[in-house]
């Protein structure tokens, strides 16, 4: 017995919507531990890229796990299952010309992968590489104090591996740099690699 579903085509395709919106669009998928810096960069690259006129949109882990994904927890089946939902769900940003961010932990590098085999040639791996050690110091949210007392079973970094990029797109080494120059990385990247075209300033 076949399945009733059947693909239909849009009538706008990705292309013409790019040039409607004057750059590519792109998924910039920030990945490090808690308190790395993620949400902190990824709004800061969200801000330069809105006033240069880009439309774009942030997926940030804690607000998407408020609401489509606030039936599942932080067992590894079920962070597995909060990626796959937000790659989809970052894909038809995508697929609608956007420059996309997600800032999710996504510890997994099989995860990571899948994404990256999703969204093609508009995936951009950004490593906010901040030693553990310094995640734990800043602890933005109290998240480490409470794992450490065994209050968070399978956290990041503590009771639940993370596995880094081998070859990210853009590695960010916040421990060298601010949050300013960080985001000046992602944009100078996303310029070079013709994301941006030419013009946008
Ligand atoms: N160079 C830097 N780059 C980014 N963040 C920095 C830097 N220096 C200090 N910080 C601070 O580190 C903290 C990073 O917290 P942030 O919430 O952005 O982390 P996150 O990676 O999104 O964590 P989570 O996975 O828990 O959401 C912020 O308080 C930010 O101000
Ligand atoms: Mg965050």
């Amino acid at each position: 017995m076949s399945e009733p579903i059947v693909w239909h085509e849009a009538s706008v395709n990705r292309a013409e919507r790019s040039k409607a919106k004057g750059h590519r669009p792109a998924l910039l998928w920030y990945t490090g531990f808690s308190g790395s810096g993620k949400s902190t960069i990824a709004n800061a690259v969200d801000r330069k890229l809105f006033e240069l006129g880009c439309h774009t949109y942030l997926l940030d882990g804690d607000n998407v796990r408020h609401g489509l994904n606030n039936d599942l927890g932080f067992g590894d089946e079920d962070r597995v299952e909060n990626i796959r939902r937000i790659t989809e769900v970052a894909r038809l940003f995508v697929d609608a010309g956007l420059i996309v961010g997600t800032a999710f932990i996504s510890p997994f590098r099989a995860d990571r992968a899948q994404a990256r085999a999703l969204a093609g040639d508009a995936f951009i791996e950004v490593f906010v590489d901040t030693p553990l050690a310094v995640c734990e110091q800043r602890d933005p949210k109290g998240l480490y104090k409470k794992a450490r007392a065994g209050d968070i079973p399978h956290f990041t970094g503590i009771s639940s591996p993370y596995e880094a990029p081998e070859s990210p797109e853009i590695h960010l080494r916040t421990g060298a740099l601010s949050i300013e120059a960080a985001a000046e990385q992602v944009i100078d990247y996303l310029r070079r690699q013709g994301f941006i075209f030419e013009g946008a300033e």
